[in-house]
């Protein structure tokens, strides 16, 4: 088994403490209890059936550096294998009827050297729109803190959103609209290779994990795609909406947080 790093510790129960204080102030809530490590959460083992059954032989093994396949064949025909060439894609991109009112395609932007974290919003809104970057409105400000809180910088995390055009007066993506888009998505998760993956609400979570289900019923544990951990949580913009939900999304994080510490997290 591989060994663990024995200088995370500390270094997570500070984040820990840091993220709980921030949440506190923001809830205005009772103080919570004191960090402790819970017990084992199982894990869920998701989305396999994502996987084409000719991708899925165990017998050959991946190398580091593999793209992780998570495209049927015929969705990932066409696609650029780099990320530069397929922010061109996404920039001239007319899959969908997103792509009349855009001012900005959103790609997606921060770490891709093997991120800490690949947090997956919904959609951009209007700031977003406008300035061609993701997460930067009030909702954005808030995953902010949230990364702060963790210890991390945005740089170190990649920021990205299942639909890559905004949708009109931000409505929820429809299914036509977040189908032409996964296979973009997928492909940036192929060559990102991100160490976690934090579905923001439930749009994301049903894109990702292929499951259209409540955030209550798919947070508090860890799935996985393509090997990754993937943990579900509430939408930022929901927490500003609903900020009884900063709790358990405070929860979520640190079930994130540890799952850099398990053997094989880090390689
Ligand atoms: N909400 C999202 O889901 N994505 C953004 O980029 C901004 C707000």
């Amino acid at each position: 088994m591989a060994s663990v790093d024995p200088t995370l510790g500390p270094l997570i129960r500070e984040a820990a403490a840091q993220l709980r204080r921030l949440l506190e102030v923001e809830a205005q809530e009772t103080p919570l209890v004191p960090w402790q490590r819970p017990p084992a959460v199982p894990i869920a083992v998701t989305a396999p059936e994502a996987i084409p059954p000719s991708h899925r032989s165990a017998a050959v093994p991946r190398r580091p550096g593999d793209p992780l396949p998570l495209l049927h064949p015929h969705e990932a025909a066409g696609l650029a294998e780099d990320l530069p060439s397929l922010e061109r894609q996404v920039q001239q991109c007319t899959r969908c009827d997103l792509h009349r009112s855009r001012t900005h395609a959103v790609f997606g932007e921060g770490s891709t050297d093997r991120p800490r974290i690949l947090f997956v919003g919904e959609g951009p809104g209007q700031e977003e729109d406008r300035t061609g970057r993701p997460f930067v409105g009030p909702a954005g400000q808030l995953l902010d803190r949230m990364i702060l809180a963790m210890g991390l910088t945005r740089d170190q995390c990649y920021i990205a959103n299942v639909v890559k055009c905004r949708p009109p007066g931000n409505a929820t993506p429809l299914p036509d609209q977040r189908g032409a888009c996964r296979p973009y998505l997928m492909r940036q998760i192929e060559i990102l290779r991100p160490r976690l993956i934090i579905a923001l609400g439930a749009v994301a979570a049903d894109v990702l994990l292929g499951r259209p289900d409540a955030v209550a019923r798919l947070r508090a544990k860890v799935h996985r795609l393509g090997g990754i951990p993937l943990v579900v949580t509430y939408h930022p913009a929901a927490m500003l909406r609903n900020p009884e939900y900063k709790k358990p999304a405070w929860e979520d994080l640190k079930l994130a947080m540890r799952q850099w510490t398990e053997p094989g997290s880090r390689d």
